[in-house]
């Protein structure tokens, strides 16, 4: 599998995708990481990995389709098969998802259809949910909508704060995304 992973920020799940790579869990090869914000954590993470990184600073686009062409391109460039989204923090267009159908997944930190958009912790922890999580699905133009791959259940513990609860979230999300990816290959 040649995965292309898009991230905005630390890039943790982009780094588990690769450990589970490089232990043979997962049979795959990253060819390239794409990032948003420049001095993102993930792409001195794609450095020390040795994983080519790309720029495309959504700033410098005149619209949401014209930075998702310079994804396709990149991705295309790059001999990519399927699209990684892992914190990936802009809302995607038809123009990427139709360029990769069926081929680009995401994961978000809640059990979906709980919590979509981009506060779900947060979102979760108002609500006093005893259990919480996170989903891998695929991505269609409905965010935070497709096929449900996988997902993990968390506790919400009482004193909880926002990062208590999103580490706790994210040791699911190291765990199930390495998985998620190989049973969508198999059309699972
Ligand atoms: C994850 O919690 C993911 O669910 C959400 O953004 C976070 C990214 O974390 N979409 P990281 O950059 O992989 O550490």
């Amino acid at each position: 599998l040649k995965l292309g992973v898009m991230a905005s920020g630390s890039g943790s799940n982009f780094e588990a995708i690769a450990q589970a790579i490089a232990d043979q869990k997962l049979k795959a090869q990253v060819q390239v990481l794409l990032y948003n914000n420049p001095g993102a954590k993930a792409a001195a993470r794609a450095e020390q990995w040795g994983i080519p990184s790309v720029l495309l600073n959504h700033r410098e686009f005149a619209n949401r389709e014209a930075l998702d062409a310079a994804i396709v391109e990149t991705l295309q460039q790059h001999d990519v098969e399927w699209v990684i989204m892992a914190g990936w923090m802009r809302i995607v267009t038809p123009v990427l998802i139709n360029a990769f159908p069926r081929r680009i997944l995401n994961i978000h930190p809640s059990l979906l259809p709980s919590f979509k958009g981009n506060r779900a912790v947060e979102q979760a922890l108002a609500a006093g949910v005893k259990i919480t999580g996170c989903t891998v699905h695929r991505v269609v133009t409905e965010v935070d909508s497709g096929d449900i791959i996988v997902q993990a259940a968390v506790p919400v513990l009482p004193d909880d704060t926002l990062e208590t609860l999103h580490d706790r979230i994210h040791i699911q999300e190291h765990r199930i995304f390495p998985q998620a990816i190989a049973l969508a290959a198999q059309g699972q």
